[in-house]
């Protein structure tokens, strides 16, 4: 299957390890030239040396937080300097805490809301401007199977994800006459280390094991196991490509089965 990929400019927030960096070296693969960012310099220099030796593409990657407005102006700037163009963007960021309704501070909700809603927002308005001017795009946001089925002590995820939803309808339906695409991927427990530090807080507060909280997660989805992050990032790459050039404002679950609901 011709995904289109060759040499497209994609654009993957949050992408030094977990969903983002398999959604980078998949992209890698196909033959996408790559601009990354995280927080952490010495694993996103390692990602990033590590798709360039692997896959032969160029790699653009800068450290900043992506609840930061002007560094993602920047970022997305640089990235059109030295590639000259955006024409796919993942959204992406760390999840919130793990938490019920009344454990929640103010900055919990803050820190969800930034991070986790308006970085998409902040990379959009950056983002499809150049788009717009190619006739061509793809924007998918990275969130969660909380999109359509709430976990417990998950608030901050079950709340703060459905905007997304919302902004990615919105978007999807205003510039799809401009050629860009825009789409959801909501992935169940999915074996990264956010899902190891999940299960660390879940054990301390339940007296369970980590090993028997992830059979339960396992036995919660139809395929009985946890996915891999390969498993989530293969939806990002079909909704990028060619392939998926009549789908918009959807949400996609990588999840398993996990979801209850038709
Ligand atoms: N894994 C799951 O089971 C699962 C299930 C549903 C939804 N999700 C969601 O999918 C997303 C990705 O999850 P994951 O499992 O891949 O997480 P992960 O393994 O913890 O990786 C998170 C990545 O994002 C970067 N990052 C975090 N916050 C950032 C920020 N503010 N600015 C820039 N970079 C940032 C991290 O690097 P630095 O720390 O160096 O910045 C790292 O590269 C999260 O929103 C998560 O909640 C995950």
């Amino acid at each position: 299957m011709d995904t289109g990929l060759k040499g497209r400019v994609a654009l993957v927030a949050a992408s030094s390890q977990g969903i983002g960096l398999a959604a980078a070296e998949k992209l890698a693969a196909e033959g996408c030239k790559l601009a990354l960012c995280a927080r952490t310099r010495a694993t996103l220099d390692a990602a990033a040396e590590s798709i360039r030796s692997r896959y032969g593409v160029e790699v653009l990657a800068e450290t900043f937080d992506v609840t930061d407005p002007a560094h993602v102006h920047d970022f997305v700037a640089a990235t059109v300097a030295r590639f000259g163009s955006v024409d796919i963007c993942v959204t992406n960021a760390g999840g919130p805490p793990a938490k019920g309704f009344l454990a929640c501070t103010l900055d919990d909700w803050h820190n969800a809301v930034n991070a986790n809603f308006l970085s998409t927002v902040y990379f959009a308005r950056e983002v499809i401007p150049h788009m717009q001017q190619k006739q061509w795009g793809r924007i998918i946001t990275v969130t969660s199977i909380t999109t359509k089925q709430p976990i417990p002590d998950l608030v901050l995820s079950n709340a703060v994800r459905a905007a997304v939803v919302g902004l990615v309808k919105s978007l999807a339906n205003e510039f799809g006459k401009d050629g860009i695409l825009v789409n959801n991927v909501g992935p169940g427990y999915t074996a990264t280390d956010r899902l190891k530090s999940l299960a660390a807080g879940r054990a301390q507060a339940t007296g369970k094991t980590e090993e028997e909280l992830f059979a339960v997660w396992a036995a919660d989805s139809a395929v009985k196991r946890v996915g891999t992050p390969e498993e989530v990032a293969a939806v990002i790459v079909w909704l990028a490509s060619e392939c998926a050039s009549f789908v918009t404002g959807q949400t996609i679950l990588a999840d398993g089965g996990a979801y209850k609901g038709l």
